[in-house]
């Protein structure tokens, strides 16, 4: 288990459950918009693989982050909704919850994963833009990221990433109001 500080280093960290949808669409209604709510419990009940981690003080659900299938290249993800909840950010929960997403969608074999958001904070997962450009999408440009899981998962790839309808739901109630993305 990585070493982490300060607080997040008290937080519980697991796979999120069907359990948790209730405090998940809680964290989800305090962090975006009206429209925004939600949005978890639509893409956990779409026809699509998804694998979602979540953050726990004591019992209390602070944090979520999701990944969903995406259609492009060869076993790739989007990731979306990451959400925190306002009283608990800027502890490094976020970083931890999509370190361990991404570690876990890795050992359970899928090759890349996709994000629109903020370069500036997926950089440190090592999100490139550059790696996303080949994609052919309604949301390219800086803010479509991509990072391989694998080396040179994306490597000669290029044709259309079609994200699932729920998804996109998400990212156009995040983009408005949040300034994550
Ligand atoms: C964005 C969000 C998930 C970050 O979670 P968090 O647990 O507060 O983030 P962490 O503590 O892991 O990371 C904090 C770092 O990220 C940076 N950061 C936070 N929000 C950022 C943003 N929107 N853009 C760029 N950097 C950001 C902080 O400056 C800090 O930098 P440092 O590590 O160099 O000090 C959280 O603020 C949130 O839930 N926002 C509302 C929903 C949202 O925008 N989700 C993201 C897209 S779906």
């Amino acid at each position: 288990m990585s070493e982490l500080r300060g607080v997040a280093g008290r937080i519980l960290f697991r796979e999120g459950q069907e359990s948790d949808l209730d405090a998940i669409a809680e964290v989800e209604a305090e962090s975006y918009s009206s429209a925004g709510a939600g949005l978890s419990p639509a893409l956990f009940a779409a026809p699509v693989d998804t694998l979602s981690h979540v953050a726990l003080s004591d019992d209390r659900l602070v944090g979520h982050v999701l990944l969903t299938r995406v259609e492009g290249p060869d076993r790739a993800l989007a990731l979306a909704p990451l959400a925190i909840l306002p009283s608990w950010r800027d502890m490094q929960i976020g970083t931890e919850l999509v370190r361990r997403a991404l570690a876990r969608s890795r050992d359970d074999g899928w090759r890349s994963v996709f994000v629109i958001g903020q370069p500036d904070y997926y950089c440190r997962f090592g999100f490139k833009s550059g790696l996303a450009d080949p994609a052919i999408s309604p949301w390219q440009g800086p803010r479509l990221l991509a990072l391989e899981l694998v080396a040179g998962a994306l490597e000669g790839w290029a044709g259309p990433l079609t994200f699932p309808e729920s998804y996109e739901a998400v990212v156009r109630a995040t983009l408005p109001k949040s300034a994550g993305h």
